[in-house]
């Protein structure tokens, strides 16, 4: 089965997995993973390294100025996608509990989600793209041919990213994990700029109590119905 050159837009709650279930498919099906999380989160690393958020409090006004000097983009390495700033690889840095503490504030400021979305725009010029986050379907592609909506029970999440944390040499408190996910969801659901909602097109990817594998069979059959259906117009059943 060939799938056209579309967009694929995967959104929802943290820790739900939007990222191992996109890279997968993009590799699956040849397309290009964009993870636009890792580019909120690159924004709040600058600040925090720039002293633009000192005591968890973000200077608007300086982060304003210096963002123009930015250099975020992304390189592939092998199977992987990393985020770049400048020639500096800042892959491990942007996802420690700390950024991931200040990342909802930070991507709830008006002129650093446009700062974004004009990047991922850019870097999303050749086609062909699955791009995961919170407001793809809903704002960056709200024109995305296939939308895809995420979510798991909150301590099926904690666990995940508390093991992936545990993983990467960090020493976190599953409480402290809980804490984080639980607020971020509310910021990020209840923002006033692009807000973290279902697209009314969405389809909902439940993965709880499931596989990587059974989410690709998921993804495939939605492909299939959706793509059959397209390259036999005027059919009726
Ligand atoms: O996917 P992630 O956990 O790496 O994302 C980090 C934060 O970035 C998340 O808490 C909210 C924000 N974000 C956003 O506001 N819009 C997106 N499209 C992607 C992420």
């Amino acid at each position: 089965m060939t799938i056209p050159d579309i967009t694929i837009a995967v959104d929802g709650y943290s820790s739900t997995g939007k990222s191992t279930f996109a890279k997968m498919v993009a590799k699956e099906f040849g397309f290009l993973y964009l993870d636009s999380g890792a580019m909120y989160r690159g924004v709040t690393l600058f600040a925090m390294e720039g002293g633009m958020a000192p005591d968890g409090k973000i200077n608007e006004d300086a982060l304003k100025k210096a963002l123009p000097g930015l250099d975020l983009h992304f390189q592939r390495e092998d199977d992987k996608t990393l985020l770049y700033s400048g020639s500096r690889c800042i892959e491990p840095l942007i996802r420690t509990l700390e950024v991931s503490a200040l990342v909802s504030p930070v991507s709830a400021i008006p002129f650093v989600r446009a700062w974004v979305d004009e990047h991922l725009h850019a870097f999303s010029e050749g086609g062909r793209v699955i791009m995961d986050g919170r407001d793809i379907g809903t704002t960056v592609f709200p024109n995305a041919e296939v939308k895809i909506f995420m979510t798991a029970e909150p301590a099926v999440r904690a666990q995940r990213r508390f093991d992936e944390l545990v993983s990467k040499g960090e020493n976190p408190s599953l409480e402290d994990v809980m804490k984080n996910l639980q607020e971020r969801d509310y910021i990020d659901s209840h923002r006033e700029t692009s807000p973290l909602r279902q697209a009314d097109d969405a389809f909902v990817l439940d993965n709880t109590h499931m596989t990587l594998h059974e989410e690709l069979v998921w993804m495939l059959g939605l492909l299939q119905g959706k793509f059959t259906l397209l390259e036999t117009p005027g059919i009726t059943w």
